[in-house]
C-alpha cells in the first residue's frame, strides 16, 4: 500500500493568499526557510495504479498535475482515480469535487450520512453535480467492519467517528455529532500493515487512542501549535480546540499523545495551518518535533506500508 500526501496544508494552503502572518510573509520574501503546501487531501493505492482520493482539495488540479500516476493514461479521458472518500464536509476537503466534473462517469464517493446532509443541503454541492458527472453516494457506516472501495484492490479501511468540528454551514456546527467527522485506519491487505489518518482531531477519544496505538504509521492533525495560535496573531478569534484541532503543544497537546506511542510507530503531522511555527525549517518548534521523532508531511511525501 502507498500512501501519497497531495496536500499537507490545512484550509487556507501556505501561504494563504489573503496573510501576511510571519510564514505567508517570510515565505513570499524569501526570507523564511519553508516549503509551500497545498490544501488537505492524500491518494491511496494497493496497486499503485487505482486510486482512493481521500479529500478533494480545492487544489486538486494542481495535486494531479504533480502527480502523474492520477493522470489520463488509458483513454482519450481517464484517469487514476477510481473513488473519492471525504472524511467531513468542510470546504478543503470537498470543493475538488467541482474541478473533477468532468469525468465521464459518476463518481463513487465514500462518506457518512451527516457528510451527505451537509453536502446536499448547507453546501448543496452534491445536488449541482447532478448537471455534470453526478456522483453515486456510497455510505461509510461506522458500526460496520471495514470495506474496501470498488475499484481499489489491496486495501482496508476502517472508519470511526471523532470528535472535531462540522463546518460552519452544517446545522452541526458547535454541537458536531457522530459522523460529522472520521478517521480511517488504513490496512494492507496483504502485510496487515496499518495507517491512521485524521486531519481533523480535536480530542483523543479512548477509541481514537486504540487505533493509533494499533497503527505502524499515524498522520495526524497538526493544524495549529498553540490553542490561542490564531488569536495572539489576531488572525481569528477561535481558539484551535474549538475548531476541532488539538494544538500540538502544552499539556494535552499532541506532542504529549505521540510520545505514548511506541518508538516504532512512525509520527506524521498533516494539515498544517500556515500559522503554524513548525512550518519554518529552522524554527525552535520544528527542533522540538524533531526532538520527539515527529515528521511534517510535505506535498510529494511518500509512506509505503
Ligand atoms: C478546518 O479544518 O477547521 C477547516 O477546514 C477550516 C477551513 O476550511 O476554513
Ligand atoms: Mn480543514
Ligand atoms: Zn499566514
Amino acid at each position: 500500500m502507498k500512501v501519497r500526501v497531495l496536500g499537507s496544508a490545512a484550509g487556507g494552503g501556505f501561504p494563504q493568499w489573503n496573510c501576511n502572518c510571519p510564514n505567508c510573509d517570510g515565505l513570499r520574501r524569501g526570507t523564511l526557510r519553508a516549503t509551500a503546501r497545498t490544501q488537505s487531501s492524500i491518494a491511496v493505492s494497493g496497486d499503485e495504479e487505482n486510486w482512493l482520493l481521500i479529500n478533494a482539495s480545492p487544489d486538486v488540479l494542481q495535486q494531479i498535475q504533480g502527480f502523474p500516476a492520477l493522470q489520463p493514461a488509458r483513454a482519450l479521458r481517464d484517469t487514476g482515480i477510481r473513488a473519492i472518500l471525504l472524511i467531513d464536509a468542510q470546504i478543503d476537503h470537498t470543493t475538488g469535487l467541482y474541478m473533477l466534473r468532468e469525468h465521464r462517469q459518476r463518481h463513487a464517493v465514500w462518506c457518512t450520512r451527516q457528510v451527505r446532509e451537509d453536502l446536499t443541503a448547507g453546501n448543496p454541492l452534491f445536488g449541482l453535480l447532478e448537471h455534470y458527472c453526478g456522483i453515486d453516494w456510497q455510505e461509510i457506516c461506522l458500526t460496520g467492519a471495514g470495506f474496501t472501495p470498488d475499484g481499489v484492490p489491496g486495501i482496508r479501511i476502517e472508519a470511526q467517528a471523532l470528535t472535531s468540528n462540522a463546518p460552519p454551514y452544517s446545522p452541526h456546527r458547535d454541537r458536531p455529532e457522530p459522523g460529522d467527522n472520521i478517521g480511517l485506519t488504513l490496512t494492507d491487505a496483504r502485510s496487515g500493515r496499518r495507517l491512521f489518518y485524521a486531519p481533523g482531531l480535536g480530542e483523543m477519544e479512548p477509541e481514537v487512542w486504540r487505533a493509533m496505538q494499533a497503527a505502524n504509521v499515524v498522520l495526524v492533525d497538526g493544524t495549529l501549535w498553540t490553542d490561542d495560535e490564531m488569536i495572539r496573531l489576531g488572525a481569528s478569534g477561535k481558539t484551535s480546540r474549538s475548531m476541532g484541532h488539538l494544538p500540538q503543544s502544552g499539556p494535552g497537546g499532541m506532542i504529549e499523545w505521540l510520545d505514548q506511542l511506541p518508538s516504532t510507530t512512525r509520527k506524521v503531522l498533516i494539515h498544517i495551518n500556515n500559522t503554524n511555527p513548525i512550518l519554518g525549517e529552522d524554527s525552535p518548534e520544528r527542533d522540538e518535533l524533531s526532538r520527539h521523532g515527529i515528521e511534517v508531511a510535505w506535498d510529494g511525501m511518500e509512506i509505503v506500508l
